[in-house]
């Protein structure tokens, strides 16, 4: 059999970066190689490879986007078809971003990821047209949002290779489409690559050593005019305030800079962004994350403490999130 990365990555991914006058990507070209994959061993890499590679080749009856993504319908397989691919999508596990139904089976992940699409959706410059960049795009439920907004383009930065082998998995049932995820950290691209006229980085930031880097770096990736879309863990507090949490926030271990709003508002004001605004500000409640058969690790609920759920389990306040955009000039 055609290896399934082979034909997934390697050759459409190069296809896609290639076509519709989208010559300047080329130096993206390297991260879609054959001999690019070969090199990574992060991981269960080499394992999840194989189970991708055994993946059947289902044609889907239909594609539809709303706040779950569908891809095929129940009677496109048999009984048994149905059975054997469910057993399959389920060595992908922890599913944490969607939700998706692949032929009938509902992938029931650990985050509603349509609930914060609703909170934006109607806020951003329409994407229709544009060439978009997505960091942190974990399996791809939003770059598949942001292709059927009509976007020209959508590339996905995902270096988690947990996460980059579910989006090959749903890519190998869904018609052609123009996302690409490289499985490359940020600071991998090449820099600067003013191509993009919409970057999002969602639930990245707070993940960083150097947020004024990040912030500094996606500027790099937009077109002059162009729309940056942050997503954030927020908290309380004045201009310049910021928790560094002493070790673990909300039990994951990899948090550091958390920022109030006004400080990421001065942040991407001293990084030289325009039209700086907050679009929304939410608290992560137990129905939009919470562990699932599809995600069967700990989650939000275990991160809270069970007699004051306003605080975590670290002392720290529960988690809340901001979304923000802002121009380039
Ligand atoms: C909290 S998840 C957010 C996923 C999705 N964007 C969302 O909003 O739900 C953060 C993702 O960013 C990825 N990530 C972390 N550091 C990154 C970096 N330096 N460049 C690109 N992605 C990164 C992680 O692997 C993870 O999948």
């Amino acid at each position: 059999m055609t290896s399934l990365i082979k034909s997934a990555n390697a050759t459409e991914f190069q296809e896609i970066l290639l076509s519709n006058g989208q010559a300047k990507l080329h130096r993206l070209l390297p991260f879609v190689s054959q001999s690019f994959l070969d090199s990574i061993k992060q991981g269960d890499w080499p394992r999840w490879r194989q189970r991708l590679d055994q993946l059947p080749r289902h044609k889907p009856s239909q594609f539809q986007i709303a706040g779950t993504i569908r891809i095929g319908q129940s009677t496109d397989l048999t009984a048994a078809e149905k059975s054997t691919l469910e057993k399959q999508l389920k060595e992908f596990i922890p599913w944490r971003k969607g939700p998706f139904n692949l032929f009938g089976i509902e992938i029931d992940t650990e985050w509603r990821s349509d609930l914060k699409w609703s909170r934006l959706a109607h806020m951003i410059a329409p994407l229709k047209g544009r060439r978009v960049l997505d960091v942190g795009s974990g399996n791809g439920y939003f770059s598949l949002r942001m292709v059927s907004e009509g976007a020209n383009l959508v590339v996905g930065l995902e270096p988690h290779m947990a996460y980059f082998a579910q989006f090959c998995a749903l890519r190998n049932f869904l018609p052609s489409s123009p996302a690409v995820l490289l499985p490359i950290p940020l600071e991998q691209m090449p820099r600067p690559l003013p191509h993009f006229d919409t970057v999002f980085s969602m639930g990245v930031i707070y993940h960083r050593r150097s947020p004024i880097d990040h912030l500094l770096h996606l500027k790099d990736c937009l077109c002059s005019g162009g729309e940056l879309v942050l997503e954030t863990l927020v908290v309380d507090g004045p201009a310049g305030y910021s928790l560094l949490p002493r070790a673990g926030y909300a039990r994951m271990s990899n948090v550091w800079f958390i920022p109030s709003i006004p400080s990421i508002l001065q942040w991407l004001d001293r990084c030289g962004f325009i039209n700086v605004k907050v679009i929304s500000e939410s608290t992560t409640e137990l129905t939009e994350q919470h562990p699932t058969e599809w995600m069967p690790f700990k989650s939000l609920d275990s991160a809270l403490l069970a007699n004051n759920p306003s605080q975590t389990v670290e002392g720290y306040p529960s988690p809340k999130r901001a979304i923000l955009l802002a121009n380039k000039t």
